[in-house]
């Protein structure tokens, strides 16, 4: 006998009719009709559908000295409610994550307090021997920073010895802010890509410009194991309407593009260039984004994956921000398949409107402000259990997602 079946439309390569069977938190079976038996049964309205949940490689919860600004309760409540349930952090908290006591400290504190599955990036240590120890105590990756770009092949080499993951922030530190700024991204990424070895593993984070993205593709074309990640915000948002709708608090890292950019980063997408969608969801308090030297950063895990599902449809929708990220952390989640874990989400077709004022998560500014949507977010299954359902949360276990274990997957 299953525990659960959910019985509607359900994707799986397509939406298509269907029974999904879950036993001990995992699909035991995905089939056409509805023969089967199961203690609990969830009937799909015609408005409903379900997808697998959503895998964010890009996330910074804050919590610690910065708790005013998100915490790990806040934010991984505000992703579960968009249907995320699994997320890596990132190492820029205060205090940062750059030894292994600090690493072991954070997944600590998140083993505590997470609505949801985590990954947890390394910052740059002091001594980059560090890192062996930052590996052990459980992150998955490191992250490279700007300012830390001319320690990038200490770092890389390391990470690549101890199997590691090496995420990169593609930007010039010193053109940040400057009126050489627009190159920021594409000169970094000329420079690192001539640093960059073929056993390295490497993501590009929140890749902007389609300057950038075109010299990392044809790199990778040559056999380099490169992957980059694309955010809601540069995908889907313009300087221009950004500004027109919050001002200064449009500031983020890397900036805003132009019309013309973000239709060219759109054409990219859909050419299969980008891997991951990633919210790069970075909360601030609304004193810090109104200030006059605003600072960097929106909030996104509410509402990233019901936008890119009507922006892009839940064929790129799944692939790009459940199935390739999940394969990327090496977890059994993104798709709706016998032997993945069951984290699914019920989204049902109707608008809402983008109300920053509504969100989970401590930080509410965001240019998608006003914006509504046409999907929305009904159920969250964690393992086979609810873990939201409009408004209400409900703690399931979490778990930490551990080092990657073989070279280049
Ligand atoms: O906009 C950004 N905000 N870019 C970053 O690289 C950091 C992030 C943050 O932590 O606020
Ligand atoms: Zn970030």
């Amino acid at each position: 006998m299953f525990d659960l079946v959910v019985r509607g439309r359900v994707f799986s390569g397509n939406l298509r009719q269907g029974s999904v069977y879950i036993k001990d938190g995992k699909i035991a079976r995905v089939t056409a009709d509805d023969s089967e038996r199961a203690e609990r049964r969830v009937l799909l309205r015609p408005n409903q559908f379900l997808l697998p949940a959503a895998t964010d490689l890009h996330v910074h919860l804050r919590d610690w000295n910065q708790a005013y600004k998100e915490t790990v309760e806040s934010g991984t409540k505000a992703a579960l409610s968009g249907g995320i349930t699994t997320i890596a952090e990132m190492p820029n908290t205060d205090p940062r994550l750059d030894t292994a006591e600090n690493v072991r400290r954070r997944i600590k504190l998140l083993r505590e307090r997470s609505y949801v599955d985590f990954a947890v990036h390394a910052g740059v240590p002091e001594r980059v021997s560090e890192l062996e120890r930052m590996r052990a105590a459980g992150s998955f990756a490191v992250k490279i920073y700007p300012q830390e770009m001319p320690r990038f092949r200490e770092v890389a080499l390391t990470a690549e010895r101890l199997g590691m993951k090496i995420a990169i922030h593609a930007e010039v530190g010193a053109m940040i802010g400057t009126s050489g700024e627009p190159l920021a991204e594409v000169d970094c990424v000329k420079g690192l890509l001539s640093l960059v070895g073929r056993g390295m593993n490497v993501r590009f984070a929140h890749i902007s410009t389609v300057a950038a993205a075109a010299l990392i593709n044809r790199k990778r074309g040559e056999g380099f194991n490169m992957r980059m990640e694309v955010t809601p915000h540069h995908l889907f948002m313009t300087r221009l309407l950004s500004e027109s709708r919050i001002g200064l608090a449009s500031s983020v890292r890397p900036p805003l593009r132009s019309g013309g950019n973000v239709r060219k980063v759109r054409s990219l997408l859909r050419r299969s260039v980008f891997d991951f969608y990633a919210t790069d969801h970075a909360p601030h308090s609304r004193k810090e984004k109104s200030s006059e030297n605003p600072a960097p950063g929106f909030s996104g895990l509410e509402f990233a994956f019901p936008l890119l599902l009507a922006r892009e449809g839940p064929g790129r929708a799944c692939k790009l921000y459940c199935e390739n990220p999940a394969k990327h952390l090496g977890i059994r989640k993104g798709l709706v398949e016998r032997g993945y874990e069951a984290d699914l989400v019920i989204f049902s077709r109707r608008s809402w409107p983008i109300d920053p004022s509504k969100f989970v998560s401590k930080g509410r500014v965001t240019p998608f402000e006003g914006d509504t949507l046409d999907y929305a977010v009904d159920i969250v299954f964690k393992a086979g259990r609810v873990a939201y359902e409009t408004n209400r949360f409900r703690k399931q276990g979490v778990t930490a997602v551990p080092p990657a274990a073989k070279k280049g997957d």
